[in-house]
């Protein structure tokens, strides 16, 4: 079993609900975003989809939600909620024609892989959302890694630029910046909001970059 099914079987088992008032005040950190995603009514994409809280926050606001995540036992938990939901692999060609979303969302979730693989994951983006379609994202930041390096990231290495190994939680992150959230959406993308913050994921404090960015027409 993966670590993330492990997280997700151990949750479950401990009565986990998608939509406890823990898991909707989680969903908070989007509310800031709506007026620069409009209030599209269309299909929505959840990248890193997890248990499926942020989907369940998507369907009242009135969109169509897909979720995606590698994990099958997260899958499994957000089709129950009667979501559509895939076991894909973000590192991996997404399994969506092109154009289709209105929206693509990731809370936490895109932060996993190098940085090439990263950028092909952005342009895979691009690819499946509507011209005008926008792209919501917030992931681990710099200076997360540098805070928490002080308690549970001993023995961290780095392999690749900003791309870390932190064997004491069996992961590897892209930590990012202003300026790579800036480089990896050059090309085909408007940012409408990009910012550093404190964030909450889990109890865990984190430091945080926030984006909107919306799809271009055309590729420069
Ligand atoms: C920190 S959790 C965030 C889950 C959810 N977005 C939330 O905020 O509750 C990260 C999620 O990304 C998923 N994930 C990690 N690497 C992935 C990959 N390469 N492809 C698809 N999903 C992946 C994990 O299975 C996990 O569910």
């Amino acid at each position: 079993m993966s670590q993330w099914d492990e997280i997700y079987a151990d949750l479950e088992s401990r009565g986990f609900e998608a939509f406890s008032d823990e898991q909707r005040a989680g969903t908070a950190w989007l509310d800031e975003f709506l007026p620069l995603l409009g209030t599209p009514e269309g299909e929505s994409l959840d990248l890193g989809c997890g248990m499926g809280s942020d989907m369940l926050r998507y369907a009242e606001l009135g969109w169509q939600p897909t979720g995606v995540d590698l994990s099958p036992k997260a899958v499994e938990h957000v089709r129950k909620l009667g979501f559509t939901a895939l076991e894909a692999d973000m590192s991996q060609r997404l399994p969506f024609d092109d154009e289709r979303f209105d929206v693509v969302t990731g809370r936490c979730s895109l932060h996993f892989l190098p940085r090439a693989q990263t950028q092909t994951l952005f342009d895979e983006i691009r690819r499946i959302l509507k011209p005008g379609g926008k792209l919501l994202f917030i992931v681990n930041s710099e200076a997360h890694r540098v805070q928490r390096l002080q308690y549970d990231y001993e023995g961290a290495s780095r392999l690749d630029e900003n791309y870390w190994e932190i064997p004491s939680i069996g992961r590897r992150y892209l930590f990012y910046t202003l300026d790579l959230a800036q480089e990896l959406l050059a090309d085909g993308w408007k940012i409408l909001h990009l910012d550093e913050r404190p964030f909450q994921q889990w109890g865990i404090e984190k430091r945080a970059i926030a984006c909107v960015a919306e799809r271009t027409q055309d590729l420069e």
